[in-house]
């Protein structure tokens, strides 16, 4: 049986990513230290943790700080995975724009330590989930792989450094690499700080829905759709030493998800406020090598996912 180890596999993309493997039939192993970045609403986030963790039966489960590099080789010593998916992650922009020397720390010496642990353990595969961030401004409205990497703020500016020391890390040491480059992912147990989960409660509690610029617009990606696609690059061939968009191929703008929310909800009022510049101006992933090479595709539409979203609430 093959064994995978998944850093981050507690948190909202991770534990769906290791359903997955579960599924498969692989050996699970997480190191999570549930560590919340102020993300969540602190009520919510030991029953988020709970309601994830109920999913994983069959998974080793490791509450350890990725960081620790002796503790972090000394798991991989033991566990012997063949293969790691990082995910791991200091979660946004706006905390690694407050707290630039923790941001540094946990995403990049993070990464570091899970690469030399690999290294030094016999890992064949390093799959790395960046972000979208990593291209700043989107020059075209759907960006390809090969767009510009040209990050406007620190989380990007961290996550691109990631992407070239596991390209370069990987390839100095006879590893196999992929990376993924989520969009705007959403649903249920996503992080409360994140725009869709803002509006979901907003319209589930009739309260203002707060739009950051008229015209901003994202491709929101539903969780089972990213997980399947991260799934997809960890464990096929031609998944290996490429780097994938991986999002729902569309982008939608805020202003059309509030209309489509006051219809689930008419009570809900709807504001609109000037865009922050900490973000880029972003569009849609394009998705077609993802497509091509590993047969993904997204399998809810923006109005299934926020309706399941909306009634797990
Ligand atoms: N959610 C999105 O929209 C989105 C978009 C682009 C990229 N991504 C990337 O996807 C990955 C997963 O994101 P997510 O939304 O599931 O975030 P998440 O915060 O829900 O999950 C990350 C998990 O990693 C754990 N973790 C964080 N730091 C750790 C450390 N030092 N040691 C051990 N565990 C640690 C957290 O406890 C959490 O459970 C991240 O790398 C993120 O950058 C997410």
């Amino acid at each position: 049986m093959k064994k995978v180890l998944i850093a981050g596999g507690c948190g909202f993309i991770g534990h769906k990513v290791a359903i997955n493997f579960l599924k498969a039939n692989y050996s699970v192993v997480i190191m999570d230290n549930w560590h919340n970045y102020n993300v969540h609403n602190l009520r919510d986030v030991e029953k988020k943790y709970q309601h994830r963790i109920k999913r994983l039966k069959g998974a080793f489960i490791l509450q350890r700080n990725i960081c620790n590099t002796r503790i972090t080789k000394q798991i991989f010593k033991e566990e012997k995975p063949d293969l790691v998916v990082h995910l791991a992650n200091f979660p946004t922009a706006t905390l690694a724009h407050k707290q630039p020397f923790f941001g540094l720390e946990q995403i990049v010496e993070g990464t570091l330590s899970l690469l030399e642990a690999s290294r030094s353990t016999g890992v064949q595969k390093f799959v790395y989930i960046s972000s979208s961030m990593t291209y700043g401004d989107f020059q075209t409205p759907s960006v390809k792989e090969d767009h510009p990497q040209n990050p406007k703020e620190l989380y990007g500016i961290f996550k691109v450094t990631c992407e070239h020391m596991v390209r370069s890390y990987t390839k100095l040491h006879n590893l196999t690499h992929s990376i993924v480059r989520p969009i705007a992912v959403y649903g249920p147990t996503g992080h409360d700080a994140f725009v869709i989960t803002k509006f979901i409660k907003a319209t589930k509690s009739s309260e203002v829905i707060k739009i950051l610029g008229e015209d901003t617009k994202l491709s929101f990606t539903y969780v089972d759709d990213m997980a399947n696609g991260i799934f997809k690059a960890a464990t096929m061939p031609e998944g290996n030493n490429e780097s994938f968009n991986i999002g729902s191929g569309v982008s939608s703008k805020l202003v059309d998800i509030a209309e489509f929310l006051k219809t689930l909800n008419p009570d809900v009022t709807v504001e609109v406020e000037p865009a922050d510049p900490l973000y880029p101006k972003r569009g849609a992933l394009n998705i077609n090598k993802a497509k091509k090479l590993l047969g993904y595709k997204p399998e809810y539409s923006i109005e299934e996912g926020l309706k399941i979203f909306y009634d797990s609430i």
